[in-house]
């Protein structure tokens, strides 16, 4: 049950996207990573929204830029939790299009939204959903804060 599901909108999405794949892959845990478009394979989001919970996904990354309905649609049709990566894609105005497009879910449809191109950070939360029931998991996020802390102390040092 520990696997987490990433999607996006597009395959031009995928150099944003792909900073989540690298830190869960770093934290080595288990993912699938597809595309599924809200707007162009609907039928395909449809059965993927229906079906995330019975495939072991604890939780979904969705990602998209623009009319950015994927993780809302998504988020509409699954019990998992899904963290939503608004993307400045090609058909973004300036970014706020897929932030607002995201973040502005109706009451009882929440979608976790990360900053605009956060990939990173929905995949570290991501791994803190799992760390939350898994210990091993738990101590890998422990571990990674504290490379976090100890880059910014030794900064600290050089900068005096
Ligand atoms: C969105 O439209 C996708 O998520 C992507 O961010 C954007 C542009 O898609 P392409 O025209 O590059 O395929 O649905």
């Amino acid at each position: 049950m520990n696997k987490i599901a990433i999607i996006m909108g597009s395959k031009s999405d995928l150099p944003v996207m792909q900073e989540a794949i690298d830190i869960l892959n770093e934290f080595d845990i288990e993912i699938e990573v597809d595309i599924v478009s809200a707007h162009r394979t609907p039928e395909k989001l449809f059965d993927y929204g229906k079906n995330a919970h019975t495939r072991g996904f604890s939780a979904i990354i969705a990602g998209a830029g623009g009319a950015a309905h994927l993780p809302g649609m998504i988020a509409s049709l699954t019990p998992l939790p899904v963290i939503g990566v608004p993307i400045k894609s090609s058909n973004s105005i300036d970014g706020w299009d897929s932030v607002l497009s995201i973040l502005q879910m109706p009451g009882g449809v929440p979608v976790a939204t990360v900053a605009l191109n956060g990939a990173k950070n929905a995949g570290i939360l991501a791994a803190q959903i799992l760390g939350s029931s898994d210990p091993v998991i738990q101590e890998t996020i422990i571990a990674y804060k504290e490379t976090l802390k100890a880059k910014v102390l030794k900064a600290s040092r050089e900068i005096q």
